[in-house]
């Protein structure tokens, strides 16, 4: 069976026993911030587990795309050194939702993989966690599984948990014995072989956790109000064990990935040495191209530096292969290839993925030979002093200046017996965000306890109701005039979200404080001030004001972002995601996924489709729902952003709709004008627009208009009219260069007899030095012809200024070649000494150049000098 059967026969399957099949979410999670990557089928039914979320179905099945290289579930290590482990793979699975439990997950499973796949049941063994007597039961009871392929596992294999917190449970897994040859540990000592001993003879292959329970950020298990069923089967191990490869790689879904690799670095497929490279390359580009499709960029932190570590990775094994120059974008192909039909979004990006990888290869190509050259010393030092150990400041060294990722580093020091100093390289890495933290840090209280001044509840935001309220102080601390404060409630919008924290003033008994930031640490706001009046803070009640002017100018720009987001979408494509905003009372600054620079019409399109929504004065709603009935709803949510259960959703009419936390208009119609003012890249795969709303964009249109009327005076016409005139006056300045040249270089030519007449005489030879007008050194040459023939006898140097260079010619007439053995190879190569150049050539026409213009002049006047030099010397 080919893969894709093998993927279909699952689904066919479970749709036969009551499922409904969906798709796979993407590799990006949209809405969880608990999880870098998608990293198992059950991801996108978290909130179903949890009893906070509902689906029209209680039985589904699918195909997941995962990856796993962060937190719980990181399997990077392993890829490349055995042949099942993976970066990228794909989750089979099928769930019940307080449905059928453990006695239908078990007896279908055992009959998918016996019945329907035909695997011999003397090969199946099934692991139960040790306290589920039930489960082990079950398999007695609904399987004809031999009774001594039941085994109890603990904790480690036999209990399952998404990820520090999360939905998890008692797990069954079905684990196949692909037979003696295929143990790849018969070389470590002790090692025997059976389920969970760690060698590729026992595989397991398919997992079956039953959801009971929920760990709570504390790390408690807390029981579910329902039972669940989630499975998850490895597509690339059932189609390895089905094909009957000893390998993943060696199976359809790897071949012709691993043969392009083949193909562009010349190895032979297969080779022990370069199996390993070739299996990483293999792995990292799925892992990439998935991750790149769904919007994920390489970059220097969170999910992005993930990435980037997995390229930088491939890239390093590439030097293994003898790859000096960017190629792993030339894979992306035959992953398209092998993976569009089961996920098409691969082929609709495949230019952008191509893209990414490309200009982030070239990037670390730069400095990745001189990065291993360094390792190298650093290694070989190491090794002669007899050392084990790469002193964390240098693994540091490597990441800071040459971008090598510390796993990088390790995995090469691992190549040779080496490993590396972790502490020393924290502590460096630590001492470095310590000076750029310093460094940003300027207007807050740096030090100093907080004092409390009343208690009760605090930091209650009251701000989208209202900008001013009363409130007390809850606590204090100051740093001479500078002065930070707590309130019980505020209306101060704490930074958040991109939107910068409010400006404005707190008042109170004798005290007055102006606020000039405000931000949100933990639940806490905090306003950030000076202290204009008084100082001392009492319980007393305060008057709080948030500047109402800049408050406002801040929610134009805020709801214009979101209607710049929703207009990129729909000119540039669906792939366009927000990557970052920045939303202040001046302007707005918005980032997002995006490969090449917008044209000018594509940009002048996303201004028109804004601005058509502000004409219309649609109405903006803001409203609090459950994340789960806001995703339904269609509502875009950022990762990143920390949503809790209940999400505050921005609606605008039924154009865009976000999950956002700011303070927005009530209406788009008070955006007044929105205009782009910048349109430019910040990363690879990721562009940057800045745009203005309101009064600042009212501003800056009348000071263009301003302008424009200026140049209408200057040229006197209509508005219309300026760059038809500009365009003459281009034109006019062409022609008059041109006829300028022109009427040089004729009179070049004219010259040549009064540069004759002007001859000086040296013992009886006429001797012609002058500068010229020329474009080029043939002309000169040409001039050079012109003056031997006209001549008749004598020599004749003469220059030319092009550009920052001094050009040189020097002839000498045929008599005085013979009479006088002059030479002007020689000559020239004397003159063109005094204005720091060299040049030689013929007897008859030589030529040279030299940097010194300022000098050429007196270098003519030498001429005379010169040849009455060689004629002395001819004469001896
Ligand atoms: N969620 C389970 C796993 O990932 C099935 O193994």
């Amino acid at each position: 069976m080919k893969a894709i059967e093998i993927r279909q026969s699952f689904l066919d399957f479970f749709r036969q026993a009551g499922h409904t099949i969906v798709s796979s979410v993407p590799v990006v999670p949209q809405d969880d911030p608990t999880l870098l990557f998608t990293n198992a089928g059950m991801n996108q039914f978290k909130d179903v587990f949890l009893g906070t979320g509902n689906r029209p179905y209680k039985r589904v099945a699918n195909s997941q795309k995962c990856i796993r290289v962060s937190g719980k579930h990181n399997d990077l290590e392993e890829v490349g050194h055995d042949t099942y482990h993976h970066t990228f793979f794909e989750m089979m699975g099928n769930w019940s939702f307080g449905d059928y439990y453990k006695k239908e997950a078990i007896s279908w499973a055992w009959e998918l993989v016996t019945s329907l796949w035909n695997l011999p049941k003397k090969n199946v063994w099934a692991t139960v966690f040790k306290e589920d007597d039930e489960s082990e039961q079950l398999w007695k009871d609904v399987t004809d599984i031999q009774h001594s392929h039941i085994l109890r596992f603990d904790e480690k294999d036999n209990f399952w948990e998404m990820g520090e917190t999360g939905p998890c449970g008692p797990c069954s897994e079905i684990h196949i014995d692909l037979g003696e040859g295929y143990c790849d540990r018969q070389h470590v000592r002790g090692h025997v072989c059976g389920v969970n001993s760690g060698c590729a003879r026992f595989i397991e292959l398919w997992n079956l956790v039953f959801i009971q329970y929920n760990r709570d950020p504390s790390g408690k298990l807390k029981g579910l109000p329902a039972r669940h069923v989630d499975t998850g089967l490895g597509l690339e191990r059932a189609v390895a064990v089905l094909q009957e490869k000893k390998s993943n790689y060696q199976t359809d879904l790897f071949i012709p990935i691993m043969d392009r690799i083949g193909e562009i670095t010349g190895k032979p497929l297969g080779e022990d040495a370069t199996l390993p490279s070739f299996r990483v390359i293999a792995d990292h580009i799925r892992a990439l191209a998935f991750a790149i499709t769904d919007g994920a960029i390489p970059s220097n932190e969170g999910r992005g530096y993930v990435l980037r570590r997995i390229l930088r990775r491939a890239a390093r094994y590439g030097r293994n292969l003898d790859m000096h120059e960017p190629f792993i974008y030339r894979l992306v192909s035959p992953v398209v290839d092998v993976m569009a039909s089961a996920y098409p979004e691969l082929r609709e990006r495949v230019q952008h993925t191509t893209l990414v990888i490309k200009s982030e290869e070239e990037r670390f190509n730069e400095v990745l030979d001189r990065g291993i050259e360094i390792f190298e010393e650093v290694a070989a030092a190491i090794i002669k002093k007899g050392q084990k150990i790469i002193p964390g400041e240098e693994a540091f060294r490597l990441y800071d200046t040459y971008g090598f990722p510390l796993d990088l580093t390790e995995l090469m020091a691992r190549e040779k017996g080496l490993s590396v100093n972790h502490q020393s390289f924290d502590t460096s890495l630590e001492k470095q965000r310590r000076m750029a933290r310093k460094a940003a840090k300027f207007s807050a209280v740096q030090q100093g306890e907080w004092d409390d001044v009343s208690s009760g509840s605090e930091s209650t935001f009251v701000g989208y109701e209202t900008t001013e309220s009363k409130a007390r102080i809850r606590k204090v601390r100051k740093d001479g005039d500078r002065i930070e404060l707590i309130l019980d409630q505020t209306p101060f919008y704490g930074e958040a979200g991109g939107q910068v924290g409010d400006r404005g003033e707190i008042v109170g008994d004798g005290f007055r404080v102006r606020i000039d930031d405000t931000q949100l640490q933990g639940d806490q706001i905090i306003h950030r001030g000076r202290i204009v009046e008084g100082g001392n803070v009492s319980q007393k009640p305060v008057q709080v004001k948030v500047n109402k002017q800049e408050r406002l100018s801040t929610a134009r720009n805020h709801t214009a972002t979101h209607l710049l987001h929703k207009a990129l979408k729909e000119v540039l494509g669906d792939h366009v995601n927000q990557a970052g905003s920045l939303v202040s009372p001046e302007r707005l600054r918005f980032d997002f996924t995006h490969f090449e620079a917008m044209t000018p019409e594509q940009i002048d399109e996303v201004e028109k489709r804004v601005n058509l929504h502000v004409i219309e004065d649609l109405p903006v709603e803001k409203f609090e729902a459950t994340l789960g009935e806001a995703k339904r709803m269609g509502a875009t949510a950022l990762f990143g952003e920390k949503y809790g259960e209940t999400v505050r959703v921005v609606k605008v009419n039924d154009y865009s709709m976000e999950l956002c936390g700011g303070t927005h208009l009530d209406r788009t119609g008070e955006i007044g004008y929105f205009r782009i003012m910048k349109e430019e890249g910040v990363a690879a795969g990721v562009r940057r627009i800045e745009a203005i709303t309101g009064e600042s964009a009212d501003k800056v249109l009348r000071e263009q208009k301003h302008i424009l009327s200026q140049i209408q005076a200057m040229f006197k016409c209509r508005e219309d009219e300026i760059e038809q005139r500009i365009n003459a006056l281009f034109e006019e300045r062409k022609e008059l260069q041109r006829k300028m040249k022109s009427a040089q270089k004729s009179s070049a030519s004219s010259d040549m007899n009064r540069i004759i007449r002007k001859a000086s005489r040296i013992d009886g030879i006429q001797v012609v030095s002058s500068s010229m007008v020329v474009d080029s050194v043939d002309e000169l040459k040409n001039l050079g012809d012109q003056l031997r023939h006209q001549l008749q006898s004598g020599v004749g140097v003469l220059a030319s200024v092009m550009g920052d260079k001094v050009q040189l010619l020097c002839i000498v007439t045929d008599d005085l070649i013979h009479e006088k053995h002059l030479h002007a190879g020689h000559m020239v190569r004397e003159i063109a000494r005094l204005v720091g150049g060299s040049g030689g050539g013929k007897a008859h026409m030589a030529l040279a150049g030299g940097k010194d213009t300022d000098r050429l002049q007196e270098a003519l006047k030498r001429v005379p000098e010169i040849v009455k030099k060689y004629m002395a010397s001819s004469k001896t």
